[in-house]
């Protein structure tokens, strides 16, 4: 067998960088297939999966090669406090396009219509691991499998089905675009097969998804205040879906 780091170098441009302790514990926990992992300190890595991620720990101890330190920072953009770092082998796109357009659904399909910050696009897939969201995809230019993205979804793109799309290719279901011109949410139950679509930072929905829409609906929101943060506002969002029916009886936001 070869050692890992050349093992490392042959496989790193087609594959996905799970950077720390913990991205790596999710992504072993969710099934991803997982070539090569490395720390530069394997007892401590091992200590930390006793404590908080026995599920795993024999399979951490069977993949985990111990590399000096010089060697691990020359692996990874930045090192991690864990210093632990893995590559996972990228679901094909083939794969995700099935699971999202699967039926029926149990659970929505939250869509990121261009985002620009890379650290919302992995709070929200991070948020659609917890809430158990069919998947999570994305318009516009930024890969949801960029290494940054991964690390802020702390490994959990294993846990949902994360693609890119164009608006043409979202997955089947009545779209919910998220705005805050739209009806009160509370009012509304958010059905399980729900596509919900949240506009990019800056400019918000595109015309494009706001006129494929089949609602448009507002979190509650005080008067003065613009908007609320992208990943929030999915948070939210699920979080509604999730209680299953409308609020009621909560009233409007003061004004
Ligand atoms: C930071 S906001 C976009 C702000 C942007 N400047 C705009 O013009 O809409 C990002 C996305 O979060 C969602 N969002 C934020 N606040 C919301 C609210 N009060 N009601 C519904 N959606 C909201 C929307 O999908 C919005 O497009």
């Amino acid at each position: 067998m070869t050692d890992p780091v050349t093992r490392w170098h042959r496989l790193a441009g087609d594959t996905v960088l799970l950077d720390g302790f913990h991205a790596l514990k999710h992504a072993l926990r969710f099934g991803a297939e997982v070539p090569v992992a490395v720390t530069a300190d394997r007892a401590a890595a091992l200590a930390l999966a006793e404590e908080l991620a026995p599920d795993v720990g024999d399979a951490l101890a069977g993949l985990l090669t111990e590399v000096p330190y010089g060697t691990y920072t020359s692996l990874v953009p930045r090192p991690h406090p864990t210093a632990v770092a893995a590559l996972a082998v990228r679901p094909s796109r083939e794969t995700s396009l099935a699971k999202l357009s699967h039926t029926p659904r149990t659970a929505p399909v939250v869509v990121l219509d261009n985002p620009r910050n890379l650290g919302n696009a992995g709070a929200v897939i991070r948020l659609a691991a917890g809430f158990g969201a069919t998947g999570v995809v994305t318009t516009g230019t930024v890969d949801p499998w960029h290494p940054t993205v991964v690390r802020g979804g702390a490994g959990l793109h294993f846990a949902t089905t994360v693609e890119r799309l164009t608006a043409d290719e979202l997955p089947p279901g009545p779209l919910f675009a998220l705005d805050p011109e739209g009806d009160d949410i509370r009012g509304v139950k958010l059905p399980d097969d729900a596509v919900l679509a949240f506009g990019s930072e800056r400019t918000g929905l595109s015309a494009e998804l706001r006129a494929r829409a089949d609602h448009l609906l507002s979190l509650p929101m005080r008067p003065q205040v613009s908007s609320y943060n992208l990943a929030t506002s999915v948070a939210m969002t699920l979080y509604h879906w999730s209680c299953g029916a409308p609020l009621q009886g909560r009233g409007a936001l003061r004004e």
